[in-house]
């Protein structure tokens, strides 16, 4: 994981300095996959969004580089929810949090610190006590970003037919990205396997107004949706793959946590 990450970023470094030295196309996709981020972290703020509302922790959290052994060590208050693997349960109560855009995990953070998402168990979690700082909270979501994910989710309903794909093509894809893959500038959450049970929840507390840190654009698209079609989206998109380097191997335990007993886990 870690090693990844490094080398990603000192691929981006020889791009801008040397660009006749990087000869691997591979390379220079992932630099200027990497470069747009960069570009992505300085446009957001208040002035591009002047409807939302962005807790200050955000804003500075959003700028600093991920110490992802300090990611690790922090991580360690979160596995007796999210376990060892960032995966979520099958009854949505907790999300899969693996694999999940940095920015969106920065932004989740701070906005239950900053009271913007009601959640009474993460608001305890996330207190000064367990995250101490913007620091605390790149680092703690670097970590968590890099998790290989998994695509063993809630499912939702078998797809009747393609309302789901169209409509979520038509009114959230813009957001959410094509695939269900997020979009880091406006910190849409990534959709992509996620447990379809999680989903409707957050979805139906968005419309509803019970969570309050939505994008008010979307909040006013949703208002009038019907069950059926909200079931079809959400279907599909708990149904879209990640692509395969986000995934995990059949298999796969986090390494970093081996001693976890995990029968004591939420299932
Ligand atoms: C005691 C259980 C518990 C602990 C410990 C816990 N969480 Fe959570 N977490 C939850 C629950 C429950 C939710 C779902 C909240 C909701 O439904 O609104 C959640 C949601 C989240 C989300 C939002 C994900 C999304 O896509 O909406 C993030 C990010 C998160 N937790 C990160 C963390 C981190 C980081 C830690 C450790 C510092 C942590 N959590 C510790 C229970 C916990
Ligand atoms: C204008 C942009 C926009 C559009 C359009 C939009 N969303 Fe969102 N959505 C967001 C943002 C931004 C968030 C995260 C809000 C936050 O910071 O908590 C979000 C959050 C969500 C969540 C909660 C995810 C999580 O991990 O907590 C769900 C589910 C969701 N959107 C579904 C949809 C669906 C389905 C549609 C289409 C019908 C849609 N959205 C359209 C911007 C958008």
């Amino acid at each position: 994981m870690i090693s990844y990450k490094f080398t990603n970023r000192f691929a981006a470094t020889v791009l801008t300095m040397a660009i006749p030295m990087v000869t691997s196309l591979a390379i220079a996709e992932v630099s200027a996959r990497e470069a747009g981020r960069e570009t992505g972290k300085e446009s957001i703020g208040k002035e591009k969004y002047p409807e939302k509302v962005f807790p200050e922790e955000f804003i500075q959290a959003i700028k600093l580089e991920p110490n992802l052994e300090n990611g690790k060590q922090l991580y360690k208050g979160c596995i007796a929810c999210h376990g060892p693997e960032g995966w979520g349960t099958h009854s949505g109560s907790y999300p899969q949090i693996a694999g999940q855009l940095k920015s969106v995990i920065i932004k989740q953070l701070a906005d239950f610190r900053a009271g913007n998402r009601d959640n009474p168990i993460m608001r305890a979690f996330t207190s000064q006590r367990a995250l101490g700082g913007p620091q605390d909270i790149a680092d703690v979501s670097g970590y968590i970003a890099n998790l290989p994910m998994t695509t063993d989710v809630d499912k939702g309903i078998p797809l009747r037919d393609d309302n789901g794909e169209k409509l979520y093509k038509e009114m959230c894809a813009n957001c959410h990205g094509e695939n269900g893959e997020g979009d880091w500038e406006d910190h849409g959450p990534a959709l992509y396997a996620q447990h379809f049970s999680y989903l409707k929840r957050q979805f139906d507390w968005i419309r509803n107004g019970r969570r309050r840190n939505a994008d008010p654009k979307m909040t006013r698209q949703i208002k009038d949706m019907s069950i059926r079609d909200e079931v079809d989206i959400l279907s599909y998109t708990a149904q879209l793959e990640p692509p395969k380097e986000k995934l995990a191997e059949p298999g796969w335990t986090n390494p970093d946590f081996p001693g976890i007993n995990r029968r004591s886990l939420p299932k």
